[in-house]
């Protein structure tokens, strides 16, 4: 097997997150990497004996790199896309795709251009129990998707944030990075194209000024309809409702109540709280690798989750699926993952190595930009948004 070698851009908290697949997946290798950090430049050297960069363009110029993850800011991924694609690199970036639609044409168009793979991802619509639960619907055992509900509460808007992250208008807030993923996951289930959303966001601190909930209703060419909740504004925690499994797959504790307010209210500024977050991760003081914290982990998630079909609803847990059909109640057993998200690794390097055209590609997360931008247009026009017909830009070229 050949493996993939892959260039990082951006060593942060994303990186963090998909380090232990990195190192767990026999099918990559990291060769190089590129941060502004210092302090993350010399932890990626140390940890592998290879080159961190200070910028990308160095990092793509190498010869012996397939792809390159690029795990920087929202507001750099439209950028950083085209420099690896001009270098002829295929692309693996991180949720959301970008800050418009305009950006998302740009990165498709450079990719296609370049005859490169262009990935969207980690996003929680890669879990297995979404992509299994995906596979029953189709099996048409259950009949078409009728509804779906979706919700999570989290203490998302109360971890430690960049400037920007509290900042809507910059990419921030919880519709651009936290509904990317449940979006994205609804649509991969309700297996048709959108066509129309009400939202209302909710921004209800002033000290933290984005959006840290909201809800939609989402219908689907279909018929199906759909609802999203989100609230991170950390006091309820859903995980409650999934056996106290994180989004991570990582067994919680109940009495880790209010921690994330706790650590944030002994920061005075948002210079001191952008370095909280540089603090925790990699390369950082604090940083916790999540390859060294302990217990089983299940499958990742994104807050609970039921589908209605015509003769069953069906339920994704990190740790099986719950089929409750007209005559009795069966569960699908889900194997502990190997490897947390390898589904990233099994897309790319289909696609890499295989050539295959990618499930989450540059088209797929554009749809979902295109409906996340649509909420945020609901909620402050305080009416319906019809997708496509009032969402889709003229392209250029
Ligand atoms: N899929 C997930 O679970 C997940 C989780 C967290 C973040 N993300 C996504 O990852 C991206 C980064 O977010 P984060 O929370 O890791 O932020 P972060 O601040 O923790 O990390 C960003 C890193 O990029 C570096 N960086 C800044 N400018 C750069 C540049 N020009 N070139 C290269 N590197 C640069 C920063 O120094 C930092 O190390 C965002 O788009 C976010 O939505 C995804």
């Amino acid at each position: 097997m050949e493996k993939i070698r892959l260039g990082i851009a951006g060593l942060g908290r994303a990186f963090s997150l998909m380090l232990p697949t990195f190192l767990g997946d026999a099918r990559v290798q990291l060769v190089a990497a590129c941060d502004p950090r210092e302090t993350a430049r010399a932890q990626f050297e140390a940890d592998f004996d290879a080159p961190a960069y200070r910028d990308i363009d160095t990092l793509a110029q190498r010869p012996d790199i397939d792809a390159i993850y690029i795990a920087s800011p929202h507001q750099f991924h439209a950028a950083h896309t085209r420099i690896a694609a001009s270098h002829g690199k295929h692309v693996l970036v991180e949720k959301p795709m970008a800050l418009s639609l305009a950006e998302c044409d740009d990165m498709i168009d450079s990719c296609r251009e370049a005859n490169v793979h262009l990935i969207v991802g980690h996003c929680h619509s890669f879990d297995t129990p979404y992509l299994r639960t995906r596979e029953l619907i189709a099996s048409g055992a259950f009949g078409d998707v009728k509804m779906i509900h979706a919700l999570n509460y989290t203490d998302y808007l109360y971890r430690p944030r960049r400037p920007e992250e509290l900042k809507t208008d910059e990419g921030g807030g919880a519709v651009f990075s936290q509904a990317a993923h449940q979006v994205d996951i609804v649509r991969l289930l309700a297996g048709s194209r959108a066509t129309r959303i009400r939202a209302v966001v909710g921004n209800w601190d002033a000290q933290r000024p984005t959006e840290g909930a909201y809800t939609a209703t989402l219908w689907f060419e279909n018929g199906a309809f759909a609802t999203l909740s989100y609230n991170g504004y950390a006091h309820f925690d859903s995980d409650e409702w999934t056996g106290w499994i994180g989004e991570m797959g990582q067994a919680r504790s109940a009495d880790e109540y209010g921690a994330a307010r706790r650590k944030l209210s002994q920061v005075v500024s948002r210079e001191e709280e952008a370095r909280l977050k540089a603090a925790g991760t990699y390369g950082g003081d604090a940083y916790t690798p999540a390859s060294k914290t302990r217990g089983v982990r299940r499958h990742q998630h994104f807050g609970p989750l039921i589908v209605s079909c015509e003769r069953a609803d069906l339920r994704p847990m990190p740790d099986g699926i719950v089929v409750y059909g007209d005559e009795r109640r069966e569960r699908v057993e889900l194997d502990a993952p190997a490897v947390a998200r390898a589904e990233v690794i099994d897309e790319l390097f289909a696609a890499v190595r295989g050539n295959a055209a990618a499930l989450h590609d540059g088209a797929w997360a554009r749809g979902t930009l295109e409906i996340c931008l649509a909420m945020l247009r609901s909620s402050a026009e305080q009416r319906d948004v019809l997708i496509g017909e009032e969402t889709s830009i003229t392209r250029e070229s």
